[in-house]
């Protein structure tokens, strides 16, 4: 860990403004980038989730430009013929020309449409797309680079495509947003050949930032110092790195997801973004309002069982009491923070904390496995004990008695049980991970589970289980899909170190589950400047750039330490108050910002068509939840908060001061989304289209 403290200067709010409707029908929208239908990472999540605001501004006008992989295109993609004419002009023109193009409907909420590129098919063009990228911008990718050349191949076919669909566009004016290095190329041969297009470029984290932080550099206190290109250059980056800094260079507009990662931009790529785009989520609103909790009731009790079986034979702890926690996401050690959330093991109460993190693994490991037959064997078991059990008690009850307790189970129910409970005992600990790591004697989170030994003895109040894949609802071992599982932990703990934007945390707080993030990620930056008082509201803040690593940790085990005192109507409470801040989060309002960069680039691609006046810096006045009225106040740090109450309390009490403190709690806070076009700042601009 590195000795920290940002040294930038503001991270000012974001902008406020209105705008206003653009005459979509006379202008198509294009958004190009590698995990259209991929999922890989949270920009696939970015695409998806906003999928339907943006269809439902755009209609018809709006396609989404990704690469084609024949699993993906079979469970994902309805194929069609494109209606608009330009459209399939150009899918028929380059398939003509030996191109593989799929065209279709993604089957998700909003169907938009999809073009898909097959990427190998035209492969053997590459030698002369490297050609065309060299006279465009002077950048070389080797042999080796395999990455890197499919994200030429698939520039090339996007920059293609544009080319086709601009020649017979019909007079409509086109828009495309690319994002991230992978889909940059396709922004620079656009422009090389001066396409008549309004392009937008939106990176999601920057190439050295993402390598500079994983290799532990105090990358916030020298965000001005770096030689960046001899960083690049050292980490064999170069050419990528190339092509990110093109493609910002090219664009006519500059987004990024947050406002650190602006500041980051602006050093690591040399250009100031234009405008900050937050990433929010399709947010589902349940009729009944406590619909949520219950879900989490549910699927709580399906994690119990995957625990009841994983800890076979050392089941000494009480479920009802027991609190699950868990960090998910791309296996980035340190960016990601699971280095710092093992470090603050040292507590006294009983939770068990998952790590789901994809690594290379060799399938489950048997006593896991074991784990869950040995369950299911006594499940079955007491099943059966108690049909017969429930018989004879019946029988009895019939004929008027009351049965002798001591013969209601006969001598073979009683041996199939003490063999049942001698297969319980096992000679090993509980595994710390659920599959077998290929890389286990190096793997990070092993290794610093090994230096602490957190080897889940009886005796260890935390519990750790690592499950080095993603979840699925159809895993033989715990088969519940990810949204699932969020719902039925108690906390999500993101500690991050890198993190653009970093939407596990916002998954959760839109699934009314509390977590933990980072004043170094761009939603822990966000909820700061828009919640009063984050903590009150289930979102723990970390400081990871005004203090010592050391003093992080500490803060982070004095949230965790906070959040387990808690009795379980204050994590009621509490959860309710989560799920209040979603509409902050949801695309009905931050889709305004895409709005925006839109609007911006159509006014420089297109000048004498649209028209916008000079617009001052963005302000960040507007909208900010207020702290929650009502007791108990926030559960921070080591401070439990009142009113103190015990975990066996009577569920029809809590249920009705839950809902007294929630219509105290609305009273008092209004959503951004009932504040209409909001948050209502001066108008700043305004898109005029002349015809
Ligand atoms: N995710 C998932 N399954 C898991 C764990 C995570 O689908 O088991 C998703 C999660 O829902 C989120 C994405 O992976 O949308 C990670 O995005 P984030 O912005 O947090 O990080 P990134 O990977 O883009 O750096
Ligand atoms: C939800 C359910 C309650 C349940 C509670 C458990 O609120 O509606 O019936 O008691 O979850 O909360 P806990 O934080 O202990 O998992
Ligand atoms: C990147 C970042 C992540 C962000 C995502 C979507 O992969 O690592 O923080 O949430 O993109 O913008």
């Amino acid at each position: 860990l590195r000795g920290r403290s940002l040294s930038v200067t503001s991270l000012s709010g974001l902008p406020r403004w209105e705008v206003e409707e653009l005459p979509v029908e006379d202008l198509l929208l294009f958004e190009v980038a590698w995990e259209v239908t991929n999922k890989v990472g949270g920009i696939y999540t970015v695409i998806q989730t906003k999928a339907k605001t943006t269809a439902d501004e755009w209609g018809d006008n709006y396609f989404l430009i990704g690469p084609y992989f024949e699993h993906n295109m079979k469970t994902q993609v309805e194929r069609c013929e494109p209606i608009n004419d330009a459209i399939r002009r150009a899918v028929d023109t380059m398939n003509k020309h030996g191109c593989q193009v799929y065209f279709g409907r993604w089957l998700i909420e909003g169907s938009p449409y999809v073009v898909l590129f097959d990427i190998g098919s035209s492969a053997w063009n590459l030698d002369r797309w490297k050609g065309d990228l060299w006279e465009a911008c002077s950048v070389g990718i080797p042999y080796h680079d395999r990455e890197a050349n499919d994200m030429l191949i698939f520039g090339s076919l996007t920059a293609w495509f544009l080319k086709e669909v601009t020649d017979h566009a019909d007079g409509k004016h086109v828009i495309s947003q690319f994002h991230e290095w992978q889909a940059g190329t396709g922004l620079i041969l656009s422009r090389a050949r001066k396409l008549p297009i309004a392009t937008i470029f939106t990176t999601h984290a920057t190439l050295l930032g993402r390598y500079l932080c994983a290799a532990n550099i105090d990358f916030y206190n020298h965000l001005d110092k770096f030689d960046i290109d001899k960083e690049a250059g050292e980490r064999q980056i170069y050419h990528r790195y190339c092509m990110e800094r093109a493609s910002v260079h090219c664009a006519h507009v500059f987004t990024t997801v947050s406002e650190i990662t602006a500041i980051e931009a602006e050093h690591m790529l040399k250009r100031k973004p234009d405008v900050v785009t937050p990433n929010g989520l399709s947010v589902k609103k349940f009729s009944a309002v406590h619909e949520f909790q219950n879900l989490h009731a549910t699927y709580k009790a399906r994690i119990q069982d995957f625990v009841r079986g994983h800890f076979y034979g050392h089941l000494d702890f009480d479920l009802e009491k027991t609190l699950f926690l868990f960090i998910a996401g791309r296996y980035e050690f340190s960016n990601k923070g699971a280095d710092i959330f093992l470090e603050m093991h040292k507590s006294d109460v009983t939770v068990v904390v998952f790590f789901i993190m994809p690594a290379k693994t060799n399938n489950f490991n048997v006593e896991t496995l074991k784990g869950q037959a040995v369950r299911k064997q006594l499940w079955d078991i007491a099943h059966s004990v108690k049909e017969k059990f429930g018989k004879k008690l019946y029988d009895a009850l019939l004929r008027g008695e009351i049965p002798d307790m001591n013969n209601i189970l006969d001598r073979d129910d009683v041996t199939v049980m003490k063999r049942a409970i001698f297969s319980t005992q096992r000679q090993s600990l509980p595994p710390v991970t659920t599959h077998n790591m290929i890389d286990d004697s190096t793997d990070p989170i092993l290794s610093t589970i090994r230096r602490i030994g957190l080897f889940n003895n009886r005796t260890d109040r935390v519990k750790v289980i690592l499950h080095p894949e993603f979840l699925s609802s159809t895993s033989p071992l715990l088969p519940m899909d990810y949204e699932e599982f969020v719902r039925g932990c108690h906390l999500g703990v993101f500690p991050s170190y890198y993190e653009p934007w970093g939407y596990t945390p916002a998954e959760c707080t839109v699934m009314g589950i509390p977590s933990v993030t980072t004043n170094l990620s761009g939603f822990g930056c966000f909820m700061q400047e828009h919640v009063a008082d984050p903590t009150a509201y289930g979102i723990y803040i970390v400081d990871r750039r005004f203090q010592s690593p050391d003093d992080s940790c500490n803060q982070l085990t004095q949230f965790l330490y906070g959040f387990c005192k808690q009795s379980r109507r204050q994590r009621i409470i509490q959860r309710n108050r989560t799920e209040r801040l979603s509409d902050l989060l949801d695309w009905r309002y931050l889709g305004r910002y895409y709005q925006h960069a839109r609007y911006l680039t159509l006014s420089r691609a297109f000048p004498d068509k649209f028209h916008m006046e000079p617009t001052s810096p963005p302000t960040t006045e507007g909208f900010k939840y207020p702290r929650p009225s009502s007791v108990p106040p926030s559960p921070s740090g080591s401070q439990v908060s009142s009113p103190q109450s015990s975990d066996v309390e009577d569920e029809e009490d809590e249920r009705y001061n839950e809902e007294e403190e929630a219509e105290r709690d609305r009273l008092n806070i209004k959503s951004p989304l009932s504040l209409g076009r909001v948050p209502r700042g001066k108008k700043k601009l305004h898109g005029e289209y002349k015809n």
